[in-house]
């Protein structure tokens, strides 16, 4: 009688720990393809061999426990992507692990860091509403202290923002979309008209311009840094994404500020700290400090053959980048640039 009741309790506890795992980060085979469309799903694609998605393994739990007991409509899976490879190609796996966010029938990569608090930020960023509405003065200060870059569409219904919509639906998985109406917005704001899409950085505000900015998407995309950056490798890559020229260097958030106008549109100012990267980037040798300008779509850089210590100085290097006239140099290691960011950040197979 007590080896029964003691065997009893056992499938008791075995079955309730299976469920409760199963329930945080479910098993996904072929009938998933179906079975998405009722839900959002965030989805770990691995390959059994893959040493980065052994790492991920026990991140992917936390992730799976946290979004549950947080209430998240957001169901959470992960599928060998080596044994179910039809489905895995079909959503546009090519490396593992590969991490998705699908809703409906729209699927966002995740090509963040692999932390658990990063991975749910972007899981209730995308899995959320597009355009978010910001419906009070309080609600818009809030978001103003929380995001470094904030992109506002202020007016009623109209073609804009049907476009903003399309774009905020697409670029979610960089950054935040908000609507508001103009009495929301502070006192200081005065749009030219309306309605307008405003971003809100660097302690001022910028408004979308169609004639002069080119389309809504690829103003956003150019706007979604501040003015000045903190550059590491992760944030290269972001800013490679865009096809933007960037400038490392320090002290120069001067020329980034109040040459806005001018150099927007091509540059991103930032600064790096020490040598180390860039050095292994470039596999040369620059003391610090030093300006240097990177091209990300053709892995090409300059570097000033004139001292730079003055803002002129500067406001001419770049200009001669601009213009053609400074020697471009061919970043040599690219080949570590790729090494270096696939150590930190992601893994193609
Ligand atoms: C950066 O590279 C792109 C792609 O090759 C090129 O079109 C662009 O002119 C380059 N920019 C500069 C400043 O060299
Ligand atoms: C390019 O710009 C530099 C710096 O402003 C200037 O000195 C140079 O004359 C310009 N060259 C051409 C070909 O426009």
């Amino acid at each position: 009688m007590a080896e029964v009741k003691a065997s009893l309790i056992c499938g008791v506890v075995v079955a309730f720990l299976s469920s409760a795992v199963l329930a945080v980060v479910e098993d996904l085979d072929d009938t998933f393809k179906q079975a998405r469309l009722d839900d959002v799903w965030l989805v770990d694609f691995y390959a059994p061999w893959c040493g980065y998605c052994k790492k991920l393994e026990p991140i992917w739990q936390d992730v799976g426990a946290e979004l549950k007991s947080s209430g998240s409509p957001v169901r959470v899976g992960k599928m060998d992507a080596t044994a179910y490879s039809g489905i895995a190609s079909e959503f546009g796996v090519r490396g593992y692990p590969t991490i998705k966010l699908l809703k409906g029938d729209l699927a966002y990569n995740y090509k963040g860091p692999r932390t658990k608090d990063d991975i749910i930020e972007f899981a209730n960023r995308v899995a959320g509403p597009a355009v978010r509405a910001l419906p009070s003065k309080q609600m818009f200060e809030h978001m103003m202290k929380r995001h470094d870059v904030l992109f506002v569409y202020v007016g009623g219904e109209s073609p804009l923002k049907e476009k903003y919509i399309d774009v905020a639906s697409e670029l979610i998985v960089y950054t935040y979309f908000f609507s508001a109406s103009e009495d929301v917005l502070p006192e200081t704001v005065t749009l030219p008209e309306l309605p307008s899409v405003v971003v809100f950085k660097d302690g001022a505000y910028f408004t979308y311009d169609e004639y002069e900015d080119g389309t809504l998407s690829s103003w956003v995309n150019k706007e979604r840094f501040q003015g000045y950056l903190e550059i590491d490798g992760f944030t290269l890559y972001e800013l490679g994404e865009t096809g933007s020229v960037w400038i490392k260097l320090t002290l120069i958030q001067r020329v980034a500020k109040e040459y806005r106008e001018h150099f927007n549109r091509d540059f991103q100012f930032g600064h790096m700290d020490g040598n180390d990267y860039i050095n292994s980037l470039i596999m040369g040798e620059v003391t610090v400090p030093s300006v240097i300008i990177l091209n990300t779509s053709n892995e090409q850089y300059f570097l000033p053959s004139e001292p730079t210590e003055t803002m002129e100085q500067l406001v001419q290097f770049i200009n001669s980048v601009l213009n053609g006239s400074s020697q471009w140099r061919e970043i040599e290691g690219a080949q570590q640039y790729l090494i270096h960011f696939n150590e930190k950040i992601s893994v193609e197979a």
